[in-house]
């Protein structure tokens, strides 16, 4: 059984998304740890219901974002972690992640990438920013982590329409059931490794 990390920094709907998925058969994995950067939130809170080990590890505790990459490495290699999952993980980690889990750390993002990503685009600002720009349509994306921010090889996407009437919170709202949708698939998709990385394409095998 592969054995995936989860990073989290909030509500981790996405977690639940994962873990229902593990629960109803459409995933073969295991959660072996999640691992959130603050206290007291909602996903620790699903872990624990779950009965999923759960650490917290907070940026404030180290001098250096290379520090605390480094602690959280260090805790998915004591969890003998196969696969690391960032689900709504809203800091910025350092390369030693991806140098540590080449190809094996996955990101999801609430808009289609490559639009929409990079330093600062995180929950509502990015819903903000498409509303703003007038888009049409909006969505989510699976991608591997590479050490530029939001720039990885593409898993997964799924789309939504931006309707007129739309704030940032119903479109939130809409990405988000898109996001526990593909987020479950783009985890199979590399646990089983039908696909080969061809730039940044994820071409299936
Ligand atoms: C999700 O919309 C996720 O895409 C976003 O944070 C939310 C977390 O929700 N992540 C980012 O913006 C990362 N750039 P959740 O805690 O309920 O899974």
């Amino acid at each position: 059984m592969k054995r995936i990390g989860v990073l989290v920094s909030g509500g981790g709907s996405n977690l639940q998304a994962l873990i229902d998925s593990i629960r109803n058969g459409e995933l073969s994995a295991e959660i072996a740890v999640v691992i959130s950067n603050k206290e007291g939130v909602y996903a620790l809170e699903r872990a624990k219901q779950y009965d999923i080990p759960s650490r917290v590890i907070s940026h404030k505790d180290y001098a250096t974002v290379a520090d605390f990459t480094a602690a959280i490495v260090s805790c998915l290699k004591e969890f003998d972690v196969d696969l690391v999952c960032l689900a709504g993980f809203l800091r910025i980690l350092d390369r030693v992640l991806i140098d540590a889990y080449p190809n094996r750390v996955l990101n999801i993002h609430p808009a289609l990438l490559p639009a929409f990503g990079g330093k600062g685009m995180y929950g509502h600002h990015v819903h903000e920013a498409v509303i703003a720009s007038g888009a049409k349509y909006s969505g989510a994306t699976v991608h591997l982590v590479t050490p530029e921010t939001d720039v990885g090889p593409i898993v997964c996407q799924g789309i939504v329409e931006v309707a007129d009437e739309d704030t940032p919170e119903t479109l939130a709202a809409k990405v988000l059931q898109v996001e526990h949708r593909i987020y479950p698939q783009a985890v199979r998709l590399i646990l089983e490794g039908g696909y080969r990385i061809d730039g940044l394409r994820v071409r299936r095998a």
